[in-house]
């Protein structure tokens, strides 16, 4: 077994946080791969082309890369970072069932090829994998993590899906965004802290880090939901307005007194010029104020690694947040 980190055998400067991580990627997706199998060739089939379909694998960078700046063993930061992913993969299956989206990552979603209790029991099992994987580090601390943030994530869909079709205020906003998204990249970083060397503050400074990294993705996501192309995403757009998700660009337009609450959902529930809104929403600049606000979100982030030790992978956690911000899909 490998006891160092794979692209560690590769250095050179001026290179990114991905050329730093591709290798020890390579490692986990086949991981990832290996415990996906259930010995049915069409489910196989059908779960192996989601995890190697492209998905950008950001949060077992994280790990990866904290597990170097924390000198956690290789093969332990491998099964987690796997597990993180895997656990993401299974929440974008049951995600894309509840949204009824047709694809992600460019390929039709599980559920629009499979019945949906063979796609939600297909969900299921990833998270069972996942779990196995997350236990494999013999740490209790991230085996709770990991408990922790499944709830957190349930909580946050829930959350989400009970308060469809109001303006939320920005508390329940973000309490939304960090179940659905951020608890996860703050495990992802918390993780790799718990598998290495850190203490109590730098455990608490990596969480901070990926839980403010998280807050920052959700908010680029729901303003490219604005702005980009089924093509260019791999998923659909303007779904979460059509569905009933007022997210931030949403609240901004509300608050500023350009359409009123009762207007906004009458109108949307009765799918009465959805596209109009949507445009009026982008060309009067409160989707660039959605993004004005994710960089708070990195600022944050990159403030909370002052706590942690410095050093090259230090420096490719800050590129990484500040990358989130500038990413098109
Ligand atoms: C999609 O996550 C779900 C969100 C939390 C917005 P990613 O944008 O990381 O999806 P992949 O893994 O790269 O496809
Ligand atoms: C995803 O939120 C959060 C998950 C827990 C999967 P979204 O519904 O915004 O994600 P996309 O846009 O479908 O990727
Ligand atoms: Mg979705
Ligand atoms: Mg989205």
């Amino acid at each position: 077994m490998t006891t160092t980190f794979p692209s560690s055998r590769t250095t050179s400067s001026s290179r990114t946080w991905l050329d730093a991580v591709q290798a020890d990627l390579r490692q986990i997706e086949n991981k990832m791969l290996a415990v996906s199998r259930m010995g049915q060739a069409n489910l196989d089939a059908g779960v192996a082309t989601i995890i190697t379909s492209g998905g950008k694998r950001i949060r077992p960078a994280i790990t990866t890369l904290g597990g170097r700046l924390f000198s956690a063993a290789w093969p332990d930061v491998e099964s987690v970072a796997a597990s993180i992913e895997l656990l993401h993969t299974a929440t974008l299956v049951h995600d894309d069932l509840i949204d009824g989206a047709d694809s992600r990552r460019g390929v039709p979603t599980l559920h629009s090829r499979l019945p949906l209790g063979i796609t939600v029991l297909t969900g299921d099992f990833l998270f069972a994998q996942a779990a196995h994987l997350a236990a494999a580090a013999n740490n209790v601390r991230v085996v709770s993590l990991f408990a922790e943030t499944l709830v957190q994530i349930c909580k946050g869909e829930i959350l989400q899906a009970q308060t469809r079709f109001t303006v939320p205020s920005l508390a329940v906003y973000e309490e939304r965004i960090y179940g659905k998204t951020a608890a996860l990249f703050e495990a992802a970083a918390a993780a790799a802290a718990l598998l290495g060397d850190a203490d109590e503050v730098q455990i608490k400074a990596m969480a901070r880090y990926g839980r403010e990294l998280g807050l920052a993705f959700q908010v680029v996501d729901d303003a490219l939901d604005f702005l980009s192309t089924a093509q260019k995403l791999g998923k659909p757009v303007g779904s979460d307005m059509r569905q009933g998700h007022f997210n931030l660009p949403v609240m901004y337009y509300v608050q500023d007194g350009c359409i009123d609450e009762a207007e906004l959902k009458r109108r949307v529930e009765a799918e009465e010029d959805v596209e109009g809104l949507l445009h009026d929403i982008r060309e009067r600049g409160f989707v660039q104020r959605t993004l004005e606000s994710a960089a708070r979100y990195v600022e944050n982030a990159v403030t909370a690694l002052l706590d942690a030790p410095s050093g090259e992978a230090t420096e490719y956690l800050i590129q990484l947040a500040y990358q989130s911000l500038e990413r098109k899909a």
